[in-house]
């Protein structure tokens, strides 16, 4: 393939990547899985530590389980006016995938990293979300549908999950691929305007939003995503 053809599948690949948030109970095949995490394995890490470890959960009692701790510990958006509406919900999705990070791997870091906690944290998360990023797409290009949920993340599930799958105290999960069939496509996405968004060299306050121009589109992606929720 030549770069110009390379760029626009790339392109478009990234396009067709989007959040689903309700899945067909259609199965994946194994094989898929296989292939997103052998994407994803290539994905840029820091020092190229690799701290990356992947638990696919295809089996309903385990899932259950999970959507049951989730349900007690999340959802984390609440939006009084969808309060009354059924949410959309990923529990129909016949795989879900915990991206962990074994923290251990930090040993690898170069020099005295290892022991500054916070610089640790914001490589692994980097690390880890080139990782997850990586499976998103891997999944797209097989015609999958995907959701990043975080709400396994937050400590009280963490930990709920963490028991349930038998999860060891060094490893963290990061968060939680949804993979399956989408049950309906989603809605058009809002993105800046790419002129808006770049910046050449010299920069001052005038070549950067005001408070108001954040705020106002703040509060229109804010819209945005509730209705996708
Ligand atoms: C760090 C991060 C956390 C996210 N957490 C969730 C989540 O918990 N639940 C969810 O439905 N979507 C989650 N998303 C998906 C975003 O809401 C979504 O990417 C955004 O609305 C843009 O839509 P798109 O993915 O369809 O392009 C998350 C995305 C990122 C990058």
């Amino acid at each position: 393939m030549d770069n110009v053809n390379q760029y626009d599948f790339l392109l478009h690949l990234v396009k067709e990547r989007r959040t689903i948030r309700q899945f067909t109970s259609d199965p994946v095949p194994d094989e898929y899985i296989t292939k997103i995490i052998e994407v994803a394995r290539w994905a840029p890490s820091a020092f190229h530590t690799q701290p990356w470890e992947f638990v696919i959960i295809k089996n309903q009692d385990v899932k259950t389980k999970i959507v049951a701790a989730l349900e007690q510990y999340g959802p984390p958006i609440k939006d009084p006016l969808k309060e009354a509406l059924p949410r959309k919900s990923f529990k129909d999705a016949p795989v879900f995938i915990l991206l962990l990070c074994d923290w251990r791997a930090s040993i690898g870091l170069p020099s005295r990293t290892p022991e500054n906690k916070a610089q640790v944290a914001n490589l692994y998360c980097s690390s880890l979300a080139n990782a997850f990023l990586y499976m998103h797409l891997a999944a797209t290009a097989l015609g999958l549908a995907s959701q990043w949920y975080t709400a396994t993340s937050r400590p009280e599930a963490e930990r709920a999950i963490k028991e349930i799958i038998g999860i060891p105290e060094v490893l963290t999960i990061y968060d939680m691929m949804v993979v399956g069939y989408a049950a309906n496509p989603p809605d058009p996405k809002i993105v800046r305007d790419i002129d808006e968004i770049t910046h050449y060299d010299n920069c001052g306050e005038q070549d950067f939003r005001t408070n108001k121009e954040v705020t106002d589109y703040a509060n229109k992606t804010k819209a945005w995503c509730m209705s996708q929720h």
